[in-house]
C-alpha cells in the first residue's frame, strides 16, 4: 500500500441507495460489464456480495462477488480512476474477505482476470492471489483469462 494511503473511504456492504453510483462506476470501468439489474440481483441474492468503498455519499470503488459454499468468487472489482493506487481496492478486497470469513468458514477465493490486465494481475498478486490456470480465448475478442486463487 502506498505511503499516502489514508483516503478515508470505508469499505462495507453496499446499501440499495448506492446502486446508481456503483452502476456509474461499473459502466466506466467495464463497458459491457455488470449493469444496474446485475447489481440489484447481487444485492437481493443470498449468495451475492456487493461491497463498496464509501466516504459519505461518494463511492470510490466496488466489488461484486458470489459465495459458493465455503468459497468466494470475485466477479468484478473496480476503483474510480482518481482514487487508484491509494489502497482503496486493497482495503475493499481485504474487508470483503474478512467479513466472509467471520460469517462462515471460507477456504478459498477465486477469480479470473484478463491476461493483459497488468494492473489487476499485480493488484491480485499483492493481495496474495496466485495464478493457477489459464482459460484460452475466454473473453469476447479472444483474450485469455488467468485464473487466480487465494487459499485461506
Ligand atoms: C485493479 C484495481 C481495482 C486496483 O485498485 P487500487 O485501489 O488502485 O489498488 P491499491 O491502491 O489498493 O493497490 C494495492 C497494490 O496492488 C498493486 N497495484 C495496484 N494497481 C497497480 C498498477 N496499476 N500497477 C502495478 N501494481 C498495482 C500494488 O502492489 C499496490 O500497492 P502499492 O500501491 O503500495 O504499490 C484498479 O486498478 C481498477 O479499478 N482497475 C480497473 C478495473 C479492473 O481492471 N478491475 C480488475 C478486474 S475485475
Amino acid at each position: 500500500m502506498s505511503a499516502c494511503a489514508a483516503p478515508g473511504f470505508a469499505p462495507g456492504p453496499a446499501h440499495p441507495e448506492e446502486l446508481a453510483a456503483v452502476a456509474d462506476l461499473a459502466a466506466v470501468a467495464f463497458p459491457g460489464g455488470p449493469g444496474r439489474a446485475d447489481l440489484e440481483a447481487a444485492l437481493a441474492a443470498a449468495t451475492g456480495r456487493l461491497h463498496v468503498a464509501r466516504r459519505g455519499r461518494e463511492i470510490a470503488g466496488f466489488a461484486l462477488a458470489r459465495r459458493v459454499v465455503d468459497e468466494l468468487e470475485i466477479a468484478w472489482i473496480a476503483v474510480g480512476a482518481p482514487h487508484r493506487r491509494r489502497g482503496v481496492g486493497a482495503r475493499l478486497l481485504a474487508d470483503l474477505i474478512v467479513r466472509e470469513r467471520a460469517a462462515a468458514p471460507l477456504s478459498a477465493v477465486h477469480l479470473e482476470v484478463r491476461a493483459g490486465n497488468e494492473a489487476a494481475l499485480a493488484f491480485y498478486a499483492a493481495a496474495g492471489f496466485v495464478a493457477v490456470g489459464r482459460r484460452e480465448r475466454y473473453y469476447r475478442g479472444g483474450e485469455d483469462a488467468i485464473r487466480m486463487t487465494r487459499t485461506l
